[in-house]
């Protein structure tokens, strides 16, 4: 089946610290989002809709001509929302053509390995959602005001990663009763699991993680043995 990739980049990027929004930063010569875009492109999408900040459309367009290359006809830029699910409802009114699975990806995640994108998405059933996840290797504790009041068995929690795929239709209809109900949720996981669906998890991958921080950005400029300015 045809999957389509909504590649969500209108956060502000508050927690980087850095001038522009975070997926217009650099990690080398090329931005957080051309590096999504660029695995992105390296998997085999049918489809792609890059979600961009207010004011900065044209930019995105550029990004994602240039990881597109002669594919460039598949891509789609659209304008995002204040919350990220506010984005990803933007994305999804985008898509065309008879697409049935969907793959919601952040841009933060920019090093994402393209065979997990493809693993996602052949794993996505008529019924059922896929995300990858990895094991949690803290120990984690459940702290209330300051104070350690239990221990959280981390065998039953896994990390959650993107991209999350969907069957097309009921992630449609499932934003459509999320957007209805008025309600955020953490992810489109449990967005699609509001609403009476099962999720199953793959293995995620280490270089899937989420730039956030400068200390995550600098992460990545290793991974890519960049030289860091
Ligand atoms: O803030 P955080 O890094 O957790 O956001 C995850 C992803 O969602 C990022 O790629 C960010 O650009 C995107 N996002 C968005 N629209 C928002 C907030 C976040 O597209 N309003």
């Amino acid at each position: 089946p045809r999957s389509a990739i909504i590649v969500v980049a209108a956060g502000s990027g508050t927690r980087l610290g850095a001038e522009a929004p975070k997926a217009f930063v650099g990690i080398d010569a090329r931005s957080v989002l051309r590096h999504a875009l660029d695995g992105v492109f390296a998997a085999s999408p049918a489809q792609v809709v890059v979600v961009a900040p207010d004011g900065w459309q044209g930019d995105a367009e550029t990004e994602l001509r240039a990881a597109a290359g002669d594919r460039a006809d598949l891509g789609h830029v659209v304008t995002g929302g204040a919350t990220r699910q506010q984005s990803v409802a933007a994305g999804l009114s985008a898509l065309w053509g008879d697409v049935e699975i969907v793959l919601v990806h952040d841009a933060a995640r920019a090093l994402t390995p393209p065979s997990q994108i493809d693993a996602v998405a052949a794993a996505v059933t008529a019924e059922a959602g896929i995300i990858p996840a990895l094991p949690v290797v803290d120990t984690l504790k459940k702290v209330v005001d300051g104070v350690v009041v239990g221990a959280v068995d981390r065998s039953e929690l896994a990390a959650a990663q993107t991209p999350q795929g969907f069957p097309r239709g009921p992630l449609e209809a499932a934003y459509a009763a999320a957007g209805d109900s008025g309600i955020e949720y953490t992810d489109d996981a449990a967005l699609f699991s509001a609403a009476g669906h099962p999720v199953r998890y793959i293995a995620g991958s280490e270089r899937a993680f989420k730039i956030t921080t400068p200390a995550d950005l600098q992460r990545a400029r290793h991974l890519l043995g960049a030289s860091v300015a």
